[in-house]
This record gives structure tokens, C-alpha cells and sequence, in this order.
């Protein structure tokens, strides 16, 4: 479904990804762990068409997304939700402006249906009271809720994203595993998920992957992962002080 091949990048000089190949499975939910500027992001952006590779290519299905123009981009876009880090709202749109204006825009659905949705999406993150307000008089973890609003409504095939569970509490960030979930379980949606928050990892993961100085290091099931024998692997899950971890 989702295939980096052999990908290599660097930004002014600096090595970010070194050769990194991974094969995601439709309807998988495929995890990315690793240390703080290590190319977790890098890589999402590679998968969702906004950076191309130096070397090796990126596929979704049969297509080459690093080779397309920029029409079959939007097109293979269009499949795809990403949850960005902060939830990139559009600041002088509310709430429910924000979240509906994928189902606007792709001009499927008449206006009570949009309500429809709207509405359900926006109950199930906790955001029903907020949905008139605007981004600037919400908290952070009101924002990244209405970004993965803005997300879901459209009901993609593929969702990238990028710490959905960062900065939320411990049940938000439970209800969000849950949603992950439910949308694999409901729809058959293939998952990217980047996260620090090893719980919420091993709760929705099928398979975990640990980029490591621009190096897939590990790539197994929550288990084989919390089993690993490798010690950056178990460094870095534990979140030891100690071990062979270069803090930059
Ligand atoms: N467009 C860009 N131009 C220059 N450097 C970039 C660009 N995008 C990313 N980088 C660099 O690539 C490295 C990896 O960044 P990335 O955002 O992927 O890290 P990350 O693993 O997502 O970290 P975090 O956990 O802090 O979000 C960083 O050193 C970053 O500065
Ligand atoms: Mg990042």
C-alpha cells in the first residue's frame, strides 16, 4: 500500500534519512518511534508527496508519489488525511468552518448532511462547545483535535499522523487511540502514526519501526519491539538516561 524504497534525504549538507525502506500493508497501523529531529516528520512528509526523495522512491499502491505531477499528486492525495503536528487550522475560520471545509470543497454532500457529519465528529473529540469559536481562543489540544476533525470527516483511506496523542491528556489521548483504531476496525484505513507516547504505540500498533541516525533499526510487532534485543531499542522505549543513545 505504502512503500519507501531505498530513501535517502538531506537538507543543506545534513543526512536526515540514510536508506530507509519500509513496506506498510493496507489496513495496517504502522508506527514511527525515534528521538526528537531524527526525520519521523521527514518521513511522513515524504509519504503524503510534500518532499521528494535525493535517492529511492515513495509508492502508494503502484504509483511512484516521489515521480507524479502534480495533478496525479492531488489525486493520490486526495486518499490521504494528515493530522499535522499542531493542527494546522485556519486561523480566521471557526471551528466548524474549519472542519467542514474538505466536505465543502469536494462538493459530495448537500449542506445537512455536512451538518450531519460535522456534528458527529465534532461530539465524539469533546469539541461540540467550541465549534463557534476560533482557533485563537481554543487550547493546543482543542486545535489538534479539530485538525484530526478536519481529517476524519472526509473519511480517507490512508491517515498520516504526526503526535496525534502530544500535549492531550491521558483519556483524550485514549480516545484518540480509540479512534485510530475504530477507523482501521470500521473503514480498512491504513495508519501512519509518528508518536513519543509508547503507550498509545503498543495500544493501536500493528507493526512499530525505530528510525535511528537515519536508519530504520527495528521494525517488528509491540511485542517483538518491547522484546528487542537491540540496546538503542530498549534505551530509547524505557527512556533511559543510560545507554549507547547519542543525545544531539
Ligand atoms: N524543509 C526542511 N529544511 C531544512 N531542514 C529540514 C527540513 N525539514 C526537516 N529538516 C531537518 O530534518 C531533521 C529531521 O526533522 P523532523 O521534523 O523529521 O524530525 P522529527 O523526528 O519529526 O522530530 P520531532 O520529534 O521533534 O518532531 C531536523 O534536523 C530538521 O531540522
Ligand atoms: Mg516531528
Amino acid at each position: 500500500m505504502i512503500e519507501l524504497v531505498h530513501v535517502k534525504k538531506s537538507f543543506d549538507g545534513k543526512s536526515v534519512l540514510n536508506d530507509v525502506s519500509l513496506k506498510i500493508e493496507r489496513g495496517e497501523t504502522f508506527v514511527i518511534i525515534g528521538q526528537s529531529g531524527t526525520g519521523k516528520t521527514v518521513t511522513l512528509r515524504h509519504i503524503a508527496g510534500l518532499v521528494d526523495p535525493d535517492e529511492g522512491h515513495v509508492l502508494i499502491g503502484s504509483v511512484r508519489m516521489d515521480y507524479a505531477n502534480a495533478r496525479i499528486k492531488n489525486v493520490l492525495r486526495e486518499k490521504m488525511g494528515i493530522v499535522f503536528q499542531s493542527g494546522a487550522l485556519i486561523n480566521w475560520m471557526t471551528v466548524r468552518e474549519n472542519v467542514s471545509l474538505p466536505l465543502i470543497e469536494s462538493r459530495k454532500y448537500p449542506k445537512d448532511k455536512i451538518e450531519e457529519i460535522i456534528n458527529y465528529h465534532l461530539r465524539i473529540l469533546q469539541l461540540s462547545d467550541a465549534k463557534d469559536k476560533m482557533p485563537g481562543e481554543i487550547s493546543g489540544g482543542m486545535k489538534k483535535r479539530a485538525g484530526l476533525a478536519r481529517v476524519l470527516v472526509r473519511n480517507p483511506e490512508i491517515i498520516l499522523y504526526d503526535e496525534p496523542t502530544s500535549g492531550l491528556d491521558p483519556v483524550m489521548s485514549r480516545i484518540i487511540d480509540e479512534l485510530v483504531r475504530q477507523m482501521q476496525h470500521d473503514y480498512g484505513v491504513t495508519s501512519v502514526v509518528v508518536t513519543h507516547d509508547m503507550s498509545s504505540a503498543y495500544y493501536i500498533a500493528d507493526r512499530i519501526a525505530m528510525l535511528y541516525q537515519g536508519k530504520i533499526i527495528a521494525c517488528d510487532t509491540p511485542d517483538g519491539i518491547k522484546n528487542s534485543s537491540n540496546p538503542i531499542v530498549q534505551q530509547f522505549i524505557n527512556g533511559s538516561i543510560k545507554g549507547p543513545i547519542e543525545v544531539q
